[in-house]
């Protein structure tokens, strides 16, 4: 199974910038990548930050954008979003909790995606109903494995500023795993960073925004960042989870 990971978009209102580049024209660059090299992925997930400050025209130009792909897309919020304006222009995002979370069941396995946007807050939350709703999906999947993905990561990367802000019940969605034992892999954005590794022995990723990066630097001062943006190619077999990095060349950086 070959999913793709999007994420951080940062969309602004169409013909806006966001340090000193289009937002717009970064997507459009990924999304041309993607039909040229990965028209065969089975998903593309979008995981949060999809829009600068949640306005409906950002939400909109999105939705025009994403209309031609020949895949399925899964959009999940970040700090960024807001739910509501969100909400207007993809209603079928939420579910009957009124959060954009979801699962998907594959042959490979399930992944759920996870709703972390707290009004107002730049750290993630996973409030009670949220928990409880992954607490059922996680016992419906029965054993079988589970492919988490999460805006906010519940695991610190060294970056002093980017760990301030991750998901703060990290200990409540641990519980939740080392309970059922059958999550193989997070998935995570927000950070803006390529990385991966390890947390309380679940293997993670986070991959890079379509727009900005966070410069890696293991300080207390966060440094935005023009650096070449990137997405995830991610290949998931019944023993396996291989999760490639991809740079796709943009106008500013080709
Ligand atoms: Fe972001």
């Amino acid at each position: 199974m070959k999913l793709l990971q999007l994420s951080d978009l940062h969309l602004p209102r169409p013909g806006e910038q966001l340090y000193g580049q289009d937002p717009h024209i970064h997507l459009r660059e990924a999304l041309a990548d993607i039909a040229a090299h990965h028209a065969d992925a089975e998903l593309l997930v979008l995981s949060g930050d999809l829009a600068d400050a949640g306005h409906p025209a950002a939400y909109r130009a999105l939705r025009g954008a994403l209309a031609g792909l020949p895949m399925p897309c899964q959009l999940m919020l970040g700090n960024h979003d807001l739910r509501d304006t969100f909400a207007a222009v993809f209603p079928e995002a939420l579910d009957a909790d009124g959060f954009a979370q979801a699962h998907r069941a594959t042959p490979e396995g399930h992944l759920i995606f996870l709703d972390t946007l707290e009004h107002e807050c730049t750290e993630g939350h996973l409030c009670p109903r949220r928990l409880a709703w992954l607490q059922s999906q996680l016992e419906s999947a029965r054993g079988e494995p589970v492919f988490l993905f999460a805006h906010h990561p519940p695991f610190r990367i060294g970056m002093p500023m980017l760990d301030a802000c991750g998901l703060a019940e990290a200990d409540a969605l641990h519980a939740l795993c080392q309970a059922h034992g059958n999550v193989r892999h997070l998935f995570a954005g927000h950070v803006h960073r390529p990385v991966a590794g390890s947390w309380r022995g679940i293997p993670f990723s986070a991959v890079k925004g379509t727009h900005h990066q966070a410069k890696q630097q293991f300080a207390d001062e966060f440094v935005t960042a023009m650096e070449p943006p990137g997405y995830a190619v991610i290949l998931i077999g019944a023993d396996n989870v291989a999760v490639h990095f991809h740079d796709f060349p943009t106008r500013a950086q080709p």
